[in-house]
């Protein structure tokens, strides 16, 4: 994946409008053929490389797309935005901060060694975790209350639901063939339990982490939630308020710092934008004020992040903010 910083990317031609930096997108990154879809999730193996589409949602509401709009991935990792979003909605900034952190672990998102880590420094006031690794997403899928597992689901795919502007779905082959092979992620509960950030049943977080996971979601879908993050956290299609605007910078936060994996400095280094990637192939960026973004292709690079995907919102943002709306 070729580095562009900004001294390259200022001298390309910058598109006269929203529409023309999105077919330019997609027309420059429709033939590459970088990256491999995940297949430590049997199911991910078996989706259309090809897959490729691009959304940009505006404060108006409008939807400016090119390519498949319609095909629906597993949000995967991407959901741990909106979970933790809830968290904060119902239970406030601190929860998040004081439970599990909103620092960067320098590790893998689904590491064990970071929980060790944190073990290291708890006490010192310093955890260095965040609700968008696997140990902190797991521990936030605990924190959303309920009376039963049900009411616990119900919340959780209702601000999903909320963000998207429509009721979404789960892509039951990908729940199924994550639940058989999600056993490093049951000891991640297990010991986040172990070590008191989980309080309630972690076999019962980490299995609504796991279906969490497997909502299926269209480029639409993804353009819309990050657009209801960039105006405050209000849908800009169904005009819903879905959560505090005070709010929304603790989200748009963490997904700086952690968005896209061990990767998240080279991404907000090159687009500026806090961004969020799922290995089902999504990617989301949020610029505040201006517009939602998202593309999906299920290609990853070596990071775990769809190469189409950061090339595109890459060059679509710059060419955006060269040329501002
Ligand atoms: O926990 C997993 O492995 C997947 N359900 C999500 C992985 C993913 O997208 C990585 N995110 N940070």
């Amino acid at each position: 994946l070729a580095f562009t910083g900004p001294a390259l990317r200022a001298q390309a031609p910058v598109p006269a409008n929203i529409q023309a930096a999105v077919d330019a997108a997609f027309a420059k990154y429709k033939g590459l053929k970088e990256g491999k879809n995940a297949d430590y999730i049997p199911a991910l193996a078996k989706v259309d490389p090809n897959l490729f589409g691009i959304a940009v949602v505006t404060a108006d509401g409008k939807v400016y797309s090119a390519g498949d709009l319609k095909t629906e991935v597993s949000i995967q990792s991407i959901s741990k935005v909106f979970t933790m979003a809830q968290v904060i909605q119902e239970q406030g900034m601190d929860s998040i901060a004081k439970r599990i952190g909103v620092d960067a672990t320098g590790a893998r998102f689904n590491s064990i060694i970071a929980i060790e880590g944190v073990r290291t420094v708890v006490g010192t006031g310093a955890p260095e975790m965040n609700p968008l690794v696997n140990p902190g997403a797991i521990s936030a899928t605990s924190m959303v209350t309920g009376a039963s597992k049900d009411d616990v689901w119900n919340k959780i795919i209702g601000i999903h639901n909320d963000f998207a502007g429509r009721s979404l779905t789960v892509l039951q082959d990908v729940y199924k063939s994550e639940a058989d092979t999600n056993q490093r992620n049951q000891a991640i509960g297990a010991l986040m339990f172990a070590y008191g950030y989980i309080k309630t049943d972690w076999q019962q977080a980490v299995d609504l982490y796991t279906k969490q996971c497997s909502i299926g979601v269209n480029a639409k879908d993804l353009a819309t939630m990050a657009a209801t993050l960039a105006f405050g956290g209000k849908n800009p299609v169904t005009n819903k308020q879905v959560m505090d605007p005070a709010k929304v910078p603790g989200v748009l936060a963490v997904m700086a710092t952690a968005g896209l994996y061990d990767d998240s400095g080279k991404w907000l280094y090159r687009t500026g934008l806090p961004g969020k990637s799922g290995v089902g192939g999504g990617l989301i960026a949020v610029s505040p004020g201006k517009f939602g973004i998202a593309v999906v292709s299920p290609p990853l690079d070596d990071a775990g992040n769809s190469v189409r995907a950061q090339n595109a919102i890459a060059d679509i943002s710059n060419a955006l903010h060269g040329n501002p709306l």
